[in-house]
């Protein structure tokens, strides 16, 4: 059998699945990942430079418009069939938890259920000054076109400026979040890691944490990201066309 029947099979006999996901399982649905580069307005700006606590002192409207308008793109796109495949497995009896990078809500809307957010959610917003979470009303929501600054709404409480609810570079990750994920990480049969670059810790470290807690690492990406290790499998190529295979082939 070739690593895909192999790891068709395994998955199929697996009892506690979790993925592992970054931008790329979003990719096809038209969210750019964060090493393609920025197109249109945007292009002139690297996204490691506006995703920083620093940037936002520098010019706050900036990076506000840069949240809006990434919020805008995310509404505007659909689950593809990789995060459709995610959630159906789950209804198969299976125990099945997502561990993502992604700040979208593409997971969710698929219809998964146990969803771990490493790095925030574009959903969320809170206070720069003192981090009090608020739910952004319609208002706030404005269309930013493209490339454009939007000064950001104030807090209620203190009236610090508002800051998008994701972690930015040199940031740390949600205590709470880092612990589902390593119980969860520790604990599975199987961790399917898809579409993710492997260069940002310490989710980076999550597949080599799974292969050491004794599970299989099933990867899934249009390069070759394997560690190398035994236990592994590589299965190269777009997780809309890989994953539902995965699952139909087992
Ligand atoms: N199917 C599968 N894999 C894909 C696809 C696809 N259709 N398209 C791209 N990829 C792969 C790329 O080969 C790459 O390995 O997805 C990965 C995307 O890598 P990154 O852009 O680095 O995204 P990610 O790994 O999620 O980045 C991690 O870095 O920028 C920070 O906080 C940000 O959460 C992000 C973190």
């Amino acid at each position: 059998m070739n690593d895909k029947e192999n790891a068709a099979k395994i998955l199929k006999h697996a009892k506690k699945v979790v993925f592992f996901t970054g931008a790329g399982i979003s990719a096809e649905s038209g969210i750019p990942t964060f090493r393609d580069s920025l197109t249109g307005l945007w292009s002139k700006y690297d996204p490691s430079r506006l995703e920083t606590a620093q940037a936002f002192r520098e010019n706050p409207a900036l990076v506000w418009g840069w949240y809006l308008w990434r919020r805008r793109q995310m509404s505007e796109a659909l689950p593809n069939a990789a995060h459709l495949m995610i959630s159906n497995l789950a209804e198969t009896g299976r125990e099945v938890y997502v561990v993502t990078q992604n700040i979208d809500n593409l997971h969710e809307r698929a219809g998964s259920q146990n969803i771990v957010h490493l790095h925030g959610s574009l959903m969320s917003a809170k206070c720069f000054s003192c981090h009090r979470p608020t739910e952004l009303t319609p208002e706030q929501l404005v269309v930013s076109r493209e490339g454009e600054e939007v000064p950001p709404p104030r807090c209620g409480r203190c009236n610090g400026r508002l800051r998008p609810g994701i972690v930015w570079f040199k940031e740390d990750l949600p205590k709470g979040a880092w612990k589902s994920a390593m119980r969860l990480v520790r604990d599975c049969d199987v961790l399917v890691s898809v579409g993710t670059s492997g260069i940002v810790t310490p989710a980076a470290d999550i597949p080599e944490i799974a292969l050491s807690s004794k599970a299989v690492v099933i990867h899934v990406n249009i390069d070759d990201v394997s560690l190398e290790e035994p236990n592994e499998y590589m299965l190269i190529g777009k997780a809309c066309s890989v994953l539902p295979a995965l699952w139909n082939d087992s």
